[in-house]
């Protein structure tokens, strides 16, 4: 049973951590190393500054974050699971309609312990990856919401080591200490999925992956939440919570650079924006165009017989998985997919349950394009022309099917050197890059915005924009 957070305990928790010592002793001497690596690759400065931070107090519906100033360090990271479903049953799969376990059945431990670490592993990596961007925040505003994020992705990290050591045993904790091990881009102990090694340079970047790569982390988190086993799932729709506020940092932040670039469009009466310090529309979506097919990436391939082994044993569904109108088994039924042959496109018949990557990437591309339409009505009120796209979903994949082929963001296949004289379209190039990092210029002034984007439509929890969210 679940009880209220204990803020007196060393780690806070609602899983009656004080019922098990070996249990508690184990995370207690994994702490410290969690503290080491949150100073050593978590954000570089402001440790000593205190920031306006929400913290987890509760898992209910009402009032479940406290919001007060606090300095990094002494964030409380806690383990929060959701409170428990009464006879909650397996919901898909082989085992559809057994109850759910509470301890992991030895024939899956393998499988479920691989999808926990690869899970774990990315939260420590997107705060490796953003840990130089406090240097350059557009406003104190976008300061917090950085490192809101970056203390709630250790607090995801937190979610996964404690499933690790709760229900693994030794090579959980081996795990848990791995964990910490691999770093971001590190040639030799890199993280484990790709996009998890790329820099996050600028803050256009960092806005773009929080809408499209913790947007990601929604639908695999909500595909585990699924799982027939039940701490995972209680974890994962807990961590939920916490993620819509990363996706809110973006899809908010990229409708104020539009915003922005909007303005000093009509301003000037020009689309070249960039001698007036705004970001153009058309390096914009080739921004777009990297991050969303970087995250496509994260699904993993479109067929995959890994993710049919996972389905049909209840270990991960498919995001919200009730909504679906089949079976839950998906043996004898097929999906249609696209492939590319012999230069065409084609719609291939499979069966379906070799195909739920693709059934969870099509809902995560759903979900994108309502974003995209929102960020588009900021153009239409403006009068302006252009208009953002999702480029197609085989545009620019390292991963699965459309892997060794060359298509174009509107879909056509290219081939070889068409797609090496049209890339600098497609992708941002280096100036693109160098021109977005010259316009990163700290602003650290209450209320005061860079020039690229534009104010907040209001501020934080109940404060006002012009509000000192970090204390300098
Ligand atoms: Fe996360
Ligand atoms: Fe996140």
């Amino acid at each position: 049973m679940t009880q209220q957070i204990d803020y007196s305990e060393k780690i806070p928790n609602n899983v009656n951590l004080a019922g098990d010592r070996r249990l508690q002793r184990a995370l207690e001497n994994w702490q410290p190393r969690f503290a080491d690596w949150w100073l050593e690759m978590g954000p570089v400065g402001f440790q000593d500054n205190e920031i306006y931070l929400r913290t987890a107090v509760d898992v209910g519906r009402e009032g479940w974050a406290h919001f007060s100033h606090v300095k990094l360090p002494d964030y409380r990271w806690g383990i929060f699971l959701s409170e428990p479903e009464e006879d909650r049953r397996i919901g898909f799969g082989e085992m559809k309609g057994e109850p759910v376990w509470q301890e992991v059945p030895g024939e899956f431990r393998t499988d479920l312990r691989r999808l926990i670490v690869v899970q774990g592993d990315t939260e420590p990596a997107s705060v490796e990856q953003q840990r130089y961007l406090g240097k350059t925040a557009p406003s104190l505003y976008d300061l917090r919401n950085l490192f809101q994020i970056n203390v709630e992705e250790g607090r995801h990290l937190w979610a996964m080591v404690y499933l690790l050591h709760a229900h693994f045993g030794r090579d959980g904790r081996e795990e848990a200490d791995a964990l910490l091990q691999r770093n971001s881009g590190d040639p030799d102990h890199p993280r484990i999925l790709g996009a998890f090694n790329e820099k996050t340079s600028d803050w256009l970047s960092f806005l773009l992956f929080t809408y499209f790569t913790d947007r990601d982390g929604k639908y695999q988190l909500g595909a585990l939440k699924e799982s027939a086993f039940d701490p995972l799932s209680r974890t994962c729709d807990f961590m939920l919570k916490e993620e819509a506020h990363h996706m809110f940092v973006g899809a908010s932040g990229i409708a104020r650079v539009i915003q922005r670039t909007c303005e000093v469009m009509k301003e000037y009466d020009t689309d070249d924006v960039r001698p007036y310090g705004a970001i153009d529309l058309p390096t914009l979506q080739k921004y777009i165009n990297f991050h969303f097919s970087v995250s496509l990436d994260l699904f993993g391939s479109e067929t995959s017989t890994n993710a049919a082994n996972y389905y049909s044993a209840g270990l991960k569904g498919r995001f919200a998985e009730p909504s679906y109108e089949d079976d839950h088994v998906l043996v004898n039924d097929e999906d249609a997919i696209s492939e590319i042959v012999d230069g065409r496109w084609l719609e291939t018949s499979r069966p379906k349950i070799t195909v739920v990557n693709e059934q969870l990437r099509r809902s995560y591309i759903e979900d994108c394009a309502k974003g995209m339409r929102r960020w588009n009505r900021i153009l239409e009120e403006h009068g302006i022309q252009y208009r953002l796209d999702l480029p197609n979903e085989a545009f620019h994949r390292q991963v699965g099917i459309y892997r060794d082929a060359y298509v174009a963001p509107s879909g056509e296949i290219l081939s070889e050197s068409d797609w090496e004289s049209s890339e600098s379209n497609f992708l941002p190039t280096d100036s693109d890059r160098d021109f977005v990092i010259s316009l990163m210029q700290p602003v650290y002034s209450p209320g005061q915005m860079a020039s690229w984007i534009a104010p907040p439509v209001s501020g934080i929890h109940t404060q006002p924009i012009d509000y000192e969210y970090v204390r300098l």
